[in-house]
């Protein structure tokens, strides 16, 4: 019997069709699941990123820096501590008013330092809130309620009587608290000089890549720090006594 030839090879071509459409529906759903992967991992990224705005209130002068951070990212003490990925100024921080001529350090910065502005509400908000305006252009809309906002100050405030220095506090509060940054009570005070001494080495030792994983192995670096009205001396001791000007710290 003879088979005719043309119903098998359309019945062939029908079987291709099935089998290329099964193969784009398996297509479509591969990309679809890259699609999801892709967008979950990036949030990841987006999600341990942060800001953190820091004022400086040093007896010269009032300055800001913004900075973004990331956790989780191996390096740091074996990835406990979190990696600065930027701070703000930065050499395409557009010059404004805040920016003082040719300088390598404290760029912007208002002055005096707030010591001079006890019961001057004003002064005090005409020497920072430049800095926290400046700050929120820099973090980004949906960032900013979960951004802290710390305002440190120094040997200027430090030299005044308490009384008077918590006035300065509270006004610098009240500027703050106008803004949409994460805002506590606590954040906004005077460092001891103590505070400002390891602060400043933690800072001096971070930026130079001494707490790698080599840490504690490898030594750490000294600091000596002459501000405008105070001096810190800091380095790490093998032996820690009990002597008032010794620091226990835990890293990471
Ligand atoms: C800005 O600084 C970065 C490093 O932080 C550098 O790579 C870049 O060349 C600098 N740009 C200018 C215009 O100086
Ligand atoms: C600031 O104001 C308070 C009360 O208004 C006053 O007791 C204090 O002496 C003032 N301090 C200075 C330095 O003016």
């Amino acid at each position: 019997m003879e088979v005719p030839k043309s119903p098998s090879k359309y019945k062939r071509i029908a079987k291709h069709k099935w089998l290329i459409k099964f193969g784009l529906v398996i297509l479509v759903m591969l990309l679809l699941f890259l699609g999801f992967y892709l967008e979950s991992e990036t949030g990841k990224l987006n999600a341990s990123s942060y800001y953190t705005v820091v004022v400086d209130c040093g007896s010269t002068g009032t300055r800001v820096n913004v900075y973004e951070w990331m956790v989780g990212v191996k390096g740091a003490i074996k990835g406990n501590l979190p990696v600065l990925l930027h701070s703000y100024p930065d050499n395409t921080t557009k010059r404004s008013s805040l920016w003082k001529g040719s300088c390598q350090y404290h760029c912007m910065q208002t002055e005096p330092g707030l010591h001079n502005f006890i019961n001057d509400s004003l002064g005090v908000r005409q020497a920072l809130e430049p800095f926290i305006v400046w700050a929120e252009q820099v973090v980004p809309r949906e960032m900013r309620g979960n951004t802290p906002a710390f305002v440190l100050a120094t040997a200027g405030l430090r030299g005044l009587a308490l009384e008077d220095a918590d006035r300065v506090l509270g006004d610098i509060e009240a500027v703050v608290k106008g803004h949409s940054f994460m805002m506590s009570k606590s954040w906004i005070r005077v460092l001891s000089g103590k505070e400002e001494a390891y602060y400043g080495w933690v800072a001096l030792n971070y930026r130079m890549g001494t707490f790698d994983e080599n840490y504690p192995k490898s030594p750490t670096l000294g600091l000596v720090d002459i501000g405008g009205s105070s001096l810190q001396i800091v380095a790490e001791i093998d032996v820690a006594g009990d002597d008032v000007h010794v620091m226990k710290s835990r890293l990471g």
